[in-house]
C-alpha cells in the first residue's frame, strides 16, 4: 500500500478514514498547546501506522492550503518517497546533515499543491547522532520558516532512541497506536518515554483496530493520552 494506494485521502475523499483525518487535522489547527508548528509522528513499535498517517495527515493539512513539509526522520526505514513517488536516490535529510548540501537542495515539490517533501537521503551507521546534532537542529528551524507545518516520519520509541530526540525538540507529538499490533503496556511505555525528554504529547491516534468499524480501519484522535491505559 505504499504507493498510490497509500493516500486513502485522495483516493477515498469520502471514506470514514479521510473524514477521520480530516478531524485530526481540525484538531491540530484549533490545538490547545497553541501553535504547533512541527510535529513528530510516532509509535511504540514498527508497523503501527506512523507513516501512512503522516502522509495522510500533511495531504489533508496542504487541503486548506496550509504550507506543509514532510520530513522523513525515519533515517532507518525510510518510506515516504515511496509514498509520494520520489527516487530513493534523491538528496534528502542526511546529506543535509552530513554538509553535502544546502537545505534549498532537499526540498522536493510534490505532486500535492503546498505539500513539499524532505526525503531521508542515503541511509548512514550514525542516525541518532545525526539527529541530535546541531546541522538538525538548523534544518528544523529553517524548514520551520518555510511553511505552517512540519510534519515528521519516524523509527518505534521502543527500538531505537531517535524518536525521543526527534520529540524533545518538536511542539508536539502524536502518537499512533497500532492495537492490533501493540500491547497497551508498550504503549504507555512509548508515553512515558517520551514524557521523560519533555515530549509535548498532542493525543494518540488509534490505528489498525479490526474490532470497532468495517472496512478494518478505525481512526480515533483523543486529547487524553491516559487512554492507551485503560
Ligand atoms: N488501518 C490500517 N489498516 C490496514 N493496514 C494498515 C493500516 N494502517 C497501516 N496499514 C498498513 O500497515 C503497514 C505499516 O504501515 P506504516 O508503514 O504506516 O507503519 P509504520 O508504523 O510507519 O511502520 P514502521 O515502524 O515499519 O516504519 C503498511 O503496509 C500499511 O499500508
Ligand atoms: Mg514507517
Amino acid at each position: 500500500m505504499m504507493g498510490n494506494r497509500a493516500l486513502i485521502v485522495n483516493h477515498s475523499p469520502k471514506s470514514i478514514w479521510a473524514e477521520a483525518f480530516r478531524t485530526l487535522r481540525t484538531k491540530i489547527i484549533y490545538s490547545k498547546s497553541g501553535m504547533v508548528k512541527s510535529i513528530l509522528f510516532t509509535s511504540a513499535s514498527a508497523g503501527e501506522g506512523k507513516s501512512i498517517t503522516v502522509a495522510n495527515t500533511a495531504v489533508v493539512l496542504a487541503q486548506t492550503n496550509k504550507k506543509v513539509i514532510v520530513v522523513d526522520c525515519d533515517l532507518r526505514k525510510p518510506v515516504q518517497y515511496k509514498i509520494f513517488k520520489k527516487k530513493k536516490t534523491s538528496r534528502g535529510l542526511t546529506n543535509f546533515l552530513t554538509g553535502e548540501c544546502e537545505i534549498a537542495d532537499i526540498v522536493q515539490d510534490t505532486d500535492i499543491p503546498n505539500l513539499r517533501l524532505v526525503t531521508s537521503g542515503p541511509l548512514l551507521v550514525n542516525p541518532s547522532e545525526l539527529l541530535d546534532s546541531d546541522k538538525f537542529k538548523e534544518a528544523i528551524s529553517s524548514l520551520k520558516e518555510q511553511a505552517d507545518y512540519i510534519i515528521i516520519d519516524s523509527p518505534p520509541v521502543l527500538a531505537v532512541t531517535d524518536s525521543c530526540i526527534l520529540g524533545s525538540k518538536m511542539d508536539g507529538i502524536i502518537l499512533v497506536v497500532g492495537v492490533e499490533k501493540v500491547q497497551p503496556e508498550m504503549a504507555l511505555r512509548a508515553k512515558e518515554h517520551l514524557e521523560a525528554v519533555d515530549g509535548n504529547i498532542l493525543g494518540i491516534i488509534i490505528n489498525r483496530s479490526d474490532t470497532f468499524v468495517e472496512q478494518n480501519a478505525y481512526f480515533h484522535y483523543c486529547g487524553n493520552v491516559g487512554n492507551v491505559a485503560n
